[in-house]
């Protein structure tokens, strides 16, 4: 009997990849899929050496996108790998997404889903003629708290929204910016490979997608000081952006890759006139609610207490600790779902749309800083 779990193909992600093991483990977490092959690495040998690695037949693994599409496509549609994981440098995400939808699969895209807005735009208008699903993995926003909080805000808890904050801070950039030839060797400082910016691209467009995700409210215009630390170095390793949001909100996301000792912290602050709510990743099963005149409360996963939204990324009983692989696996869970179309919930998983936005917003950003730090919108065209 055939197996019925979903045939994925990975493009990136072999060894020596920062993110290939988290889709490969968010992939088998729920059984709903089956990795069968695809192109792990650049180079021949080194993908050949990931799928052995892996425990994977060499048949299915492929020299280049042309001939996986083409051996895929002379397989009957009951072997045929249906829905492929992009995985590598951002300026390889949109020829292969553009010649993969043209083909008829469905896509799990890494951020930030391409290298320029307008590509991005092409990918959404080729998704939609080919009723495809295309989700791109903003990870975090797969967090049982984190889908807590946008449940709770979409019930008002907080009242009227009145300040939204995010920060993503990480300083491992700092030796690498200080030494010119790491820096030549390392892909998120190419424009070439990693689009026109490294922080507000890499980890700035998180910030962006965890406030809208979480409060709902659209960000609307941004204003963008960005540092470069050398003159002779292009690419943005740290960002503040000011933000006009819908409903006369106003808030700030502060990025940087040069936040010397911090490791990933990303947080996200969204404050009401009744209460607020806080979370960190790094610490990403407590979600602090602060109300007037009330001590804190400490929400955690797993307790009736939580939104359906909140329990379905929840595999355990509460007290057991679950992190980054699981909201990654709750993702994949909810892609499962729309790929055997099946129903589920606003939120289970981020979608082409996140991911145009996310590139408005890395455009806007640059433009903003590069005309003297002035106010741009973002793109209303695209909102669900
Ligand atoms: N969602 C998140 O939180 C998150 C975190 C880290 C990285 N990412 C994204 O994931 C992507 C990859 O980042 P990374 O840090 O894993 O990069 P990486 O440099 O660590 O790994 C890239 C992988 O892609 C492979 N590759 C390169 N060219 C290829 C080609 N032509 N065909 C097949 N494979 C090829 C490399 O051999 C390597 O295995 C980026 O778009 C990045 O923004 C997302």
């Amino acid at each position: 009997m055939s197996s019925t779990k979903i045939r994925l193909g990975i493009l990136g992600g072999g060894k020596k990849s920062l993110i290939g093991v988290l889709h490969r483990i968010a992939a088998a977490m729920f059984d709903q899929y089956q990795i069968i092959g695809g192109i792990f690495n650049h180079n021949w040998e080194d993908s050949i050496d990931s799928a052995n690695k892996i425990g994977l037949p060499k048949d299915r693994i492929y020299t280049d996108l042309e001939t996986f599409i083409q051996e895929e496509l002379k397989l009957p549609t009951s072997e045929r790998i249906e829905a492929v994981s992009i995985l590598t440098p951002n300026f390889l995400h949109y020829p292969m997404a553009k010649k993969l939808l043209e083909n008829g699969f469905h896509i799990i895209c890494e951020k930030p889903l391409t290298t320029t807005y307008q590509e991005a735009q092409e990918l959404y208008r080729l998704s939609q003629e080919k009723k495809t699903v295309f989700a791109v993995t903003y990870t975090y926003t797969g967090y049982p708290m984190i889908r807590q909080m946008r449940e709770m805000i979409k019930e008002g808890v907080l009242g009227n929204i009145q300040k939204v904050d995010a920060q993503y801070y990480q300083g491992w950039i700092n030796p690498i910016i200080h030494n010119t030839e790491m820096r030549k060797s390392t892909w998120r400082l190419d424009p070439e490979k990693s689009g026109v910016s490294c922080c507000i691209g890499d980890i700035g467009t998180h910030a962006f997608d965890i406030i809208e995700y979480v409060s709902g409210v659209k960000i609307q215009s941004i204003l963008a000081d960005l540092n470069h630390v050398y003159d002779d170095n292009t690419m943005d390793v740290d960002g503040t952006v000011l933000l006009r949001c819908s409903d006369n909100v106003k808030g700030i996301i502060c990025a940087s890759q040069i936040a010397t000792g911090e490791e990933n912290s990303i947080e996200v602050k969204i404050y009401g006139d009744k209460a607020g709510l806080k979370w960190e990743q790094e610490n990403p099963n407590y979600l602090y609610l602060m109300e007037e005149g009330k001590p804190l409360q400490v929400l955690k996963p797993g307790h009736s207490y939580n939104s359906d939204l909140s329990l379905e990324g929840t595999k355990l009983p509460p007290g057991h600790p679950e992190g980054i692989f699981d909201a990654m696996g709750n993702i994949y869970k909810g892609v499962s779902k729309a790929i055997r179309n099946e129903s589920y919930r606003s939120g289970e998983f981020p979608t082409i749309i996140d991911g145009v936005r996310g590139m408005s917003f890395i455009e806007k950003a640059m433009k903003s800083h590069k005309n003297g730090n002035v106010w741009v919108a973002i793109d209303e065209k695209y909102t669900v």
